[in-house]
């Protein structure tokens, strides 16, 4: 089959390689029909995530029809059209006995998750095509995928619903949910929300959705905070104003009642932490730049809520631990607990209650992809997110 490989910093490219195939009972195979690229591939195109290996299938963000099943999967049948989460969880292990889903001790293999135990103390949950730390599995930017665990993740869709209306249950939209989740929404209540890329717009959605009465949106791409605005936000762009000033001014001196960071490591701009941050890890003596977490932690009201979709990978300085423990602020973040959530998503998106597909600027054939990550990571503004077709 074809798929799209991991070749190093900036290259990928679509190989032919082997079909999977089914490995263990629970397993499923799925023929692709719509997978997307996400920002969080763009850390892996970048070269931040570490242990990845030349010929890796890439993608998280996908959905298909069910074309294999184990013989322990009685809740699949050939057919069945599906949209997969990105996290791979048993869903009997202690973890996803409280539905944390992303923490789930079973699906990282011996032989891998070794690593995240030392990198962060415990082992991580498998995920789909991100690296070796989190189960070397096979991605689904490709026209085939092997599911493990496919009694538990993957979610049937009704025939007939067009692909793109549900292929963001894989991740983004159930990230930007659990974000606006973690805020504890108040009726009255302001969010703030940096980065208009697709989670940051999930995340407005989500959080209107969840009974927020305003929500203000950060960014500095003209077309992304455009669609912010379209979608309900007041927004801000952070070349124009100084963005905690421009809080307080919006919120009687307050500040936000909560603030969620849909950048992650991969900060822009020019303030003097950032450009430290970004001079640092060009020297390997940095991991991640979190200039928008303490951006988002300055300017979060007293007792305030303080949520991290944004992925970061290391240890970060210049933390501002001061101000989270003297404004008593709380923090919650996460891979997210994608199963959690899908059977409450899929019927709000079903029901016509939210539209996700005003975020898709760009459609390709899976033969592109590597056009598709090019433009996706230099022409943001104009690449909002890019789904792929390899039909
Ligand atoms: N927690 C999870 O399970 C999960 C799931 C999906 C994605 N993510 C993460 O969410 C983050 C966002 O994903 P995405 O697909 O929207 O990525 P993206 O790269 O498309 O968007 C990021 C946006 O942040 C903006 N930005 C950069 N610096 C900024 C700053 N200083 N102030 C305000 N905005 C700034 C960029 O201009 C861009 O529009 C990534 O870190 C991704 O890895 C996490
Ligand atoms: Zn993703
Ligand atoms: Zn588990």
């Amino acid at each position: 089959m074809r798929a799209l490989c991991w070749h190093g910093k900036h290259d990928v490219r679509v190989d032919n390689v082997p079909d999977p195939g089914i490995v263990n009972p629970r397993d499923c195979i799925i023929k692709i029909t719509a997978t997307a690229i996400c920002g969080s591939d763009l850390h892996l195109y970048d070269g931040y995530i570490p242990t990845m290996q030349p010929g890796d299938i890439m993608g998280h963000e996908f959905m298909g029809e069910v074309v294999e099943v184990g013989p322990g999967n009685t809740r699949l049948k050939v057919g069945d059209k599906v949209v997969n989460p990105f996290v791979i969880a048993c869903g009997q292990c202690f973890f996803c006995g409280k539905q944390q889903f992303s923490a789930c001790d079973n699906s990282n293999p011996a032989e891998t998750s070794d690593i995240s135990l030392t990198a962060y103390g415990s082992i991580m949950a498998g995920l789909f095509g991100y690296s070796h730390m989190t189960g070397g599995y096979a991605g689904g930017q490709a026209e085939y995928a092997r599911i493990p665990y496919s009694d538990i993740g993957p979610i049937v869709v009704p025939p007939g619903v067009p692909d793109e209306q549900v292929l963001f249950l894989s991740d983004i939209f159930p990230t930007g949910w659990m974000a606006a989740e973690n805020c504890e929404i108040e009726p009255g209540d302001t969010v703030a929300i940096w980065g208009c890329g697709p989670v940051g717009i999930m995340a407005i959605k989500s959080a209107f959705l969840q009974g927020a009465e305003r929500v203000i949106a950060i960014d500095h791409y003209p077309n992304r905070l455009a669609l912010a605005k379209k979608n309900g936000a007041e927004v801000l762009n952070y070349h124009e104003v100084k963005v905690r000033a421009a809080l307080m001014d919006m919120t009687a001196g307050r500040g936000p009642d909560s603030v969620i960071d849909c950048v992650g490591l991969e900060a822009h701009g020019l303030s003097p932490d950032n450009v430290i941050d970004l001079a640092k890890s060009q020297v390997k003596l940095a991991t991640d730049r979190p200039h928008v977490l303490r951006e988002a932690v300055m300017a979060v009201r007293k007792g305030g809520k303080v949520s991290i979709p944004g992925v970061y990978g290391g240890f970060v300085d210049k933390f501002p631990l001061g101000a989270i423990m003297e404004k008593g602020l709380t923090i919650k973040t996460g891979q997210t607990h994608v199963q959690k959530y899908l059977p409450q998503l899929l019927e709000m998106i079903l029901e016509g209650k939210v539209d996700l597909t005003d975020i898709i600027s760009h459609r390709l054939p899976l033969n592109q992809a590597p056009d598709g990550y090019k433009h996706f990571k230099n022409d943001q503004d104009e690449w909002t997110k890019v789904v792929l077709l390899p039909g």
